[in-house]
């Protein structure tokens, strides 16, 4: 796909970039945004143009770029853009500009588009932490989340010079992948705030001796799907994790290896989680020696089989933890299993006997196979619930299951219109 998105198909994604520092990185978001396929325009304000020049912009997008209101003044382009747009993105929103969008100010040509735009807005702040901590950037924030803009929660971070702190720009990829989702017609409310939702991702690593491990073929993609979508949904987010991928923006990471640590890590966390997502593909057995040293063929180390023993079932231990106290009543417990259909039953009568045997309150049922589940960016299955319902995921992106795993958690936890524990705040 060319720069430009020629396409008349392509989705119509408008790049507002606001000037800070961080206006660099709206340049990786655009080339990201053009090599999907989307037809992008940018619209700088006229501080961006201090950081990142019209060039480069016109360059990556393929489009052409202004900044005020009075340039084009024929295709009434202040209005037409936001009209038209798909999409709106603004990275780096700055203080300043969170100020004029969330007052409603309409003073060139990017607070005009957001005037204009009845599509989804997006929002990536970057700042400095006090510029963010200000109250008055606070009450923007609320405001324009209960305008129904997307506000991400900025990184945390190494920033301008040398502070570090909230208010970094979230990676173009963490930003992309929020976009996408958006195009997609995943939802992204702010409904998770207050909640601290532990998610479990990738495959455990069971030693054989210190070279050599067990492992299966889990990427972890699911579980960073969920990860971001829940951070980006207002949740306090701590991802236990084996896998090797980029930490998403505002989420915590904290890596295990074995299913022994994960089980560790994951029943200490939830004692004050409100929600544990078990995306994570834990091995059912491990080595029951583990060598110290390397075993070496045609020496007296070599094994002639390895002998395996059970591990613990950290599910079934959260659901009994859940039960005897440990972990908070009102915790709901999501669990993953990835199945095949055989003689015994189809892939959703396997789904619901395990999710009657887990004891957990959601299941995500994933069908192994035609593409879909390990390694790969789209997923197939259900979601299923202990009364009997069940969601259909039609092989969507892993994106999109977190957003549809998400509202079936806060569906079932009935968070989103009650505030279940009393934690509805506004930043
Ligand atoms: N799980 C777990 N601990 C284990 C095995 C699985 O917590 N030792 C969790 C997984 O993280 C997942 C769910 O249980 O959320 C279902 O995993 P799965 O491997 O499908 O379950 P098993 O009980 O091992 O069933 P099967 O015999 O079909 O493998």
């Amino acid at each position: 796909m060319t720069p430009g998105g020629d396409d008349a198909r392509a989705p119509r994604v408008v790049v507002g970039v606001g000037g800070g520092i961080a206006a660099y990185k709206a340049c990786g978001l655009i080339r990201l945004l053009t090599e999907s396929g989307c037809h992008v325009d940018v619209v700088p304000t006229q501080a961006a143009l201090e950081f990142v020049g019209t060039a480069t912009f016109e360059a990556l997008s393929g489009n052409p770029v202004t900044t005020g209101v009075f340039s084009d003044v024929p295709s009434v382009r202040h209005v037409a853009l936001g009209q038209r747009a798909d999409l709106v993105v603004v990275a780096p929103a700055t203080a300043d500009l969170l100020a004029r969008a969330a007052s409603g100010r309409a003073d060139d040509l990017l607070t005009s588009t957001l005037l204009t735009a009845r599509c989804p807005v997006l929002l990536a702040p970057a700042m400095h932490t006090e510029m963010w901590e200000h109250p008055a950037t606070r009450r923007n924030v609320g405001t324009l989340r209960g305008d129904g803009l997307h506000v991400m929660p900025p990184a945390s971070g190494r920033l301008t010079g040398a502070d570090t702190g909230a208010g970094r720009l979230p990676e173009p990829a963490d930003i992309a992948r929020l976009a996408h989702l958006l195009l997609d017609g995943g939802r992204m409310p702010w409904d998770l705030h207050g909640e601290h939702v532990v998610v479990t991702a990738g495959g455990t690593r069971e030693d054989v001796d210190p070279v050599r491990f067990l492992g299966n073929r889990s990427s972890g993609k699911q579980g960073y799907a969920i990860a971001a979508v829940a951070a980006a949904r207002g949740a306090r987010v701590t991802l236990v994790t084996s896998a090797d991928l980029p930490t998403p923006a505002a989420v915590e990471a904290v890596p295990i290896e074995s299913a022994r640590e994960l089980r560790d890590e994951t029943l200490r966390l939830a004692e004050g989680a409100d929600v544990v997502i078990k995306a994570a593909a834990v091995a059912d057995f491990r080595p029951a020696d583990v060598a110290g040293s390397k075993l070496k063929k045609g020496s007296s180390t070599e094994p002639e089989s390895i002998g395996l023993t059970v591990n613990p079932d950290i599910l079934a231990e959260l659901v009994d933890a859940r039960t005897a106290g440990r972990v908070p009543a009102d915790c709901l417990l999501v669990g993953f299993a990835a199945e095949t259909g055989d003689a015994s039953g189809t892939v959703l009568e396997h789904g619901r006997a395990k999710l009657a045997r887990k004891g957990c309150d959601l299941l995500v049922v994933n069908e192994v196979g035609r593409g879909t589940t390990f390694g790969e960016d789209v997923n197939g299955g259900w979601i299923l619930d202990t009364a009997g319902g069940e969601v259909l995921l039609d092989r969507v992106s892993k994106d999109l299951v977190a957003s549809r795993v998400l509202d079936a958690v806060v569906a079932a936890s009935g968070s989103a219109t009650t505030g279940r524990r009393g934690a509805h705040h506004t930043d």
